[in-house]
């Protein structure tokens, strides 16, 4: 049986770039793997994102993280579900990681120089942040890794170490391969400037949990195919964000229908962004229920990663034992 794993920052409300790029998908493995599918929110990531960490947020933060996540319809019954930091054998295995893993190889991960010539003092933890990464995986020894196409280079380096482990010290880690959510591998941002990202900021961004108000402000504003000046010019939905926005909240007819219309001018802009908010309302309302009865009932929340920390570490203390004891260190 294959083993799933996969890590979530806790940057609060996720946007549904994470949402269909990500959690849908964690959600449809779930069901297919139960408790061979692992997933974490990320927590000691999250101090790596420079001017991003405050220690006032980041517990709630992860806690709106698991509560965005088993509202979605992830089901810590059935899969395994918990915080990185509660494990506390993800940084001792990045540490083996990372006295073996050459500064050149980190340097040169795409995400890293990125964020680290925005910064005048570069912390080592985002260098090292690709190095927890693998660990955070290969403590589950697991082979199937659900990402968006941003993290790929960071599984391949995450192959490179188990690699390099394996050949070093006798066959421990399997190489994992990532997996991509069809049809959502880069999910626009709404103001237009490339991918949805939080980086970029709340401009940027549909939040699963935002009030449907700001959601309905925000595409009312955004930018559509810039050929169509006038209400009667054509356009061309593959061009237009809120075409791209309608193959993933709409149904085939709501689509053929916008689709045409733009195409012959028969519909106008605002229109079309009415429909799709529709799309929205009905994927997004369930979601947001459900969330606000976790969040009335937090410690439900809070046994559901409790117990899922146990259930991880029945696998990741052997596979740490197994992996200090293949490095040479001392067994009492
Ligand atoms: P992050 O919030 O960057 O930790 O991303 C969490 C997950 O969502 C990762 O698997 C990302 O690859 C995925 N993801 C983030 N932004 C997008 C996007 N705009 N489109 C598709 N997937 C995304
Ligand atoms: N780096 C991932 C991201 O930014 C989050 C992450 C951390 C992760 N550890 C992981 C993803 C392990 C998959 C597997 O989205």
């Amino acid at each position: 049986m294959p083993r799933v794993f996969s890590g979530i920052q806790p940057t609060g409300d996720p946007h549904i770039g994470n949402y269909f790029g990500a959690m849908k998908n964690y959600v449809r493995l779930g069901e297919e793997y139960g408790k061979n599918s692992i997933y974490c929110v990320v927590d000691l990531h999250a101090p790596t994102n420079p001017g991003a960490y405050d220690p006032n947020l980041l517990a709630g933060r992860t806690f709106e993280m698991a509560v965005a996540n088993m509202a979605v319809g992830l089901d810590p019954a059935k899969v395994i579900f918990f915080a990185q930091s509660h494990v506390p054998e993800h940084t001792e295995l990045a540490w083996l990681f990372t006295v073996m893993t050459p500064v050149g190889e980190l340097e040169r991960m795409t995400q890293y120089k990125d964020k680290a010539q925005k910064l005048e003092s570069v912390p080592a933890g985002l260098l090292m942040y690709p190095v927890l990464m693998a660990a955070d995986i290969l403590l589950y020894k697991a082979d199937t890794v659900p990402v968006g196409e941003d993290q790929t280079q960071h599984i391949e380096l995450t192959r490179e170490i188990a690699r390099r482990f394996n050949h070093t010290f006798g066959e421990t880690f399997p190489e994992p391969r990532a997996v991509y959510a069809r049809d959502a591998l880069r999910i626009p941002g709404v103001d237009g400037q490339g991918k949805m990202s939080k980086s970029k900021g709340e401009t940027s961004t549909l939040g699963i949990l935002e009030p449907f108000d700001s959601i309905w402000q925000k595409l009312r504003v955004a930018p559509t195919d810039p050929a169509r000046v006038r209400r009667s010019d054509p356009g061309d939905p593959d061009k237009c964000l809120i075409g791209d926005y309608h193959k993933l909240f709409s149904d085939l007819p709501t689509i053929e229908t916008v689709y045409v219309g733009c195409r012959t001018a028969g519909i106008g802009c605002v229109d079309c962004k009415k429909m799709l908010m529709e799309g929205v309302r009905r994927e997004l309302t369930p979601v947001q229920e459900r969330a606000a009865e976790l969040k009335a009932d937090p410690d439900r929340v809070r046994d559901a990663l409790a117990t899922g920390a146990r259930e991880a570490r029945e696998i990741a203390v052997p596979v740490m034992e197994e992996a200090r004891e293949k490095a040479g260190f001392l067994k009492l």
